[in-house]
């Protein structure tokens, strides 16, 4: 079995496919065009990509039966048009999730603490205490998650360790559940935009949640509120959160945004980039060594499967 990974991938995933018997092409630096020639010329069974979008042109350019992609999402691939043609597209769920509560939480501490403002003043050689002394601090403040699945429940024992109290919505979220869990329900998003201190999102980008957070959400918001996106950017209106940042004094911390770059290294020109409101980071939520090693495995078990039963 012939598998081409189209974007950095653990050594460990890529000897234990050798083991099993997989010619493995590892080229991490492909997308498009390029990918396109590159499945042309090696005609895997089995793609592996991470950020790389998989579109229908790959799928005519050479006999892929599989495609796995090695994170949670698979909103990058063009599943419809896989489908079609009978071929299997699967995903790692669960195993970035750790990494991915962390970021957000890293990215809740920056936001308070203004941790990278600090940062650079202080490269720049300027000690600045008073401009800086003003964090508001999470204990006792109310959390918001926006989405309960596998990465918004590791968010709860993290801001309960924190002393913060969580509330939150997710679609599927029974009474019963949320008690187990010890949150409380609300109704809809927007109770959870009124009442929290500290909003952070977690759902999957599905044709129901792109540009589910707008203007509405954002107006809802408490006036100097924290907005935290470390799922998909096209959920958020992002024009609507430029405005809330710079009306309502909102400040978000971002992971991912409406059009991101697909390779590792690219010029990012979105405006809100920009914003100095907004602490961004480079779509980096899943990288810690363990998610990574943890996703590798995960699509070493897929590929051995599918070449064992063929599905
Ligand atoms: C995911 O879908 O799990 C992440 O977005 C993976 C990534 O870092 O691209």
């Amino acid at each position: 079995m012939r598998v081409l990974i189209a974007d950095k991938f653990e050594r460990s995933g890529l000897e234990a496919l050798q083991a099993f018997g997989c010619e493995v092409i590892y080229q991490p630096d492909l997308k498009d065009d390029s990918l396109v020639a590159e499945i042309r010329r090696v005609r895997p069974d089995v793609l592996v990509v991470r950020s790389t979008r998989v579109t229908e042109p790959m799928f005519d350019a050479g006999p892929i039966k599989l495609v796995v992609r090695a994170g949670a999402g698979y909103n990058t691939i063009d599943v419809a048009a896989a489908s079609k043609r009978g071929i299997y597209v699967s995903n790692c769920p669960g195993k970035n999730s750790i990494a991915v509560a962390e970021l957000a939480f890293g990215l809740i501490l920056a936001l308070d603490r203004r941790i990278a403002d600090n940062v650079i003043e202080l490269r720049q050689g300027r000690w600045n205490k008073k401009e800086f002394s003003k964090a508001r601090g999470l204990y006792g403040r109310t959390l918001g998650l926006i989405g309960v699945g596998q990465i918004g429940q590791e968010m709860i024992p993290r801001a309960h360790a924190f002393g913060m109290k969580v509330i939150a919505w997710s679609r599927s979220l029974t009474p019963e559940r949320a008690a187990t869990l010890g949150i409380a329900r609300k109704d809809s998003p927007l109770d959870v935009a009124r009442e929290a201190d500290v909003i952070s999102v977690h759902l999957a980008l599905t044709p129901e949640t792109r540009g589910m957070i707008g203007a509405e959400f954002f107006a809802a918001m408490r006036e100097g509120a924290y907005f935290i996106n470390t799922s998909r950017g096209e959920i958020v209106d992002q024009a609507a959160l430029i405005k809330a940042m710079r009306e309502r004094g909102i400040r978000a911390g971002l992971d991912v945004y409406a059009s991101e770059p697909t390779a590792g290294t690219d010029d990012f020109n979105d405006e809100i980039a920009r914003e100095p409101n907004l602490y961004g980071t480079h779509h980096i939520g899943a990288s810690t060594d363990q998610a990574q090693e943890a996703i590798a495995a995960e699509t070493v078990r897929i590929i051995k499967t599918f070449k064992e039963t063929g599905k």
